[in-house]
């Protein structure tokens, strides 16, 4: 059996994607022609050939620019359906999506139909497919945390629907210590709480998402590694990281894979996972992750299966549920 074959096979379950980085450039097409959005781009090739990045900055600006072909619920639907069914044919059991409403309300899409649409794709996911699935609202970091306390208000009516919150977007100047007062809120009523810190940021940012923001998990924290005494916080507390590979690579958060720190984390005794960010413009999911740390890293089949296995650890799902995919 090959490597990519044992990868294949493993139940998994996926625990930091973006919705909308996971439109792919055909139906990116489509929606534009759908909704008459006008784009600068004719065909899937020119597309594909536009995802190269500087930094984290660089990707944001097409990302958030690329977000004006979704407009209907329907739109909204299609995207997150798609995404759910590559998902299951990579084997994952359960998938907690990511989606940053504020991108939609500021170009005057409503709340409602941004979730109504995401929330139908998700019950038709598990209704053909069997995949269970939860949705994370992401704050925009480089906006202010009024903004942000304004989406959990805003989100009151799908409470019961949503898994939880968490934080977005530009890291280098926008710390978690802006946020504190809505982790502290989205805390008080019961969601699960998760941030982007370490990607391009320091150690500190990691540090203070967990001392400050009190998060559940980390998503990346790449520059733990330079903080042995962070380290050793994420190991004793067993913090889950949820670490994109392919994501650092095409960010230039890596030079290449073969120097990426997920093994050194999982050495250092950290709850590790691997996960897609943005499949579309990253070139793979989460199948196409694993393949490429092990074939770099030469990650061992035990290292695989605890991967695979930490992504339920890590996963916010019922015990049972968690206990039979174990
Ligand atoms: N939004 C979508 N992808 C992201 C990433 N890799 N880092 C921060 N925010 C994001
Ligand atoms: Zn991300």
């Amino acid at each position: 059996m090959t490597p990519a074959q044992f990868i294949a096979g493993l139940p998994k379950a996926e625990l930091h994607m973006h919705i909308e980085g996971s439109i792919e450039p055909a139906l990116f097409i489509a929606l534009a022609k759908r909704n008459n959005v006008p784009i600068a781009w004719k065909t899937e090739a020119e597309l594909r050939e536009a995802y190269s990045f500087r930094n984290l900055q660089s990707f944001l600006d097409l990302y958030y620019d690329g977000c004006r072909v979704l407009v209907h619920a329907a739109d909204f639907q299609d995207v997150t359906r798609e995404y759910l069914m590559r998902a299951h044919a990579d084997r994952v059991l359960h998938a907690e999506l990511f989606l940053g409403p504020q991108g939609h309300t500021a170009r005057g899409v409503a709340l409602g139909t941004v979730l109504e649409g995401t929330f139908a794709a998700m019950d038709a996911a598990r209704r053909e497919d069997g995949i269970t699935s939860g949705l994370i609202l992401l704050a925009q970091r480089h906006r202010s945390e009024e903004e942000a306390l304004a989406l959990l208000d805003a989100a009151r009516p799908w409470a019961d629907r949503l898994l939880g919150f968490g934080l977005g977007g530009a890291e280098v100047g926008n710390p978690p210590s802006k946020f504190v007062e809505f982790f502290r809120r989205c805390r008080e009523r019961g969601f699960k709480v998760v941030a982007h810190a370490g990607e391009e940021g320091p150690a500190a940012y990691v540090r203070e998402a967990i001392e400050l923001l009190h998060v559940q998990r980390i998503d990346h924290g790449n520059s733990s590694l330079d903080d042995a005494a962070l380290l050793r916080v994420l190991a004793q507390r067993q913090v889950p990281l949820t670490v994109c590979p392919l994501s650092n690579l095409k960010l230039k958060v890596v030079a290449s894979m073969d120097v990426h720190p997920l093994k050194r984390l999982m050495d250092a005794g950290l709850c590790v996972t691997v996960n897609s960010d943005d499949p579309s413009f990253f070139g793979g999911y989460v199948n196409d992750n694993y393949i490429a740390c092990q074939a770099a890293l030469g990650l061992s089949r035990q290292a695989l299966v605890a991967l695979a296995r930490n992504s339920f650890i890590a996963a916010f799902m019922p015990a049972a549920q968690r206990d039979a995919a174990l």
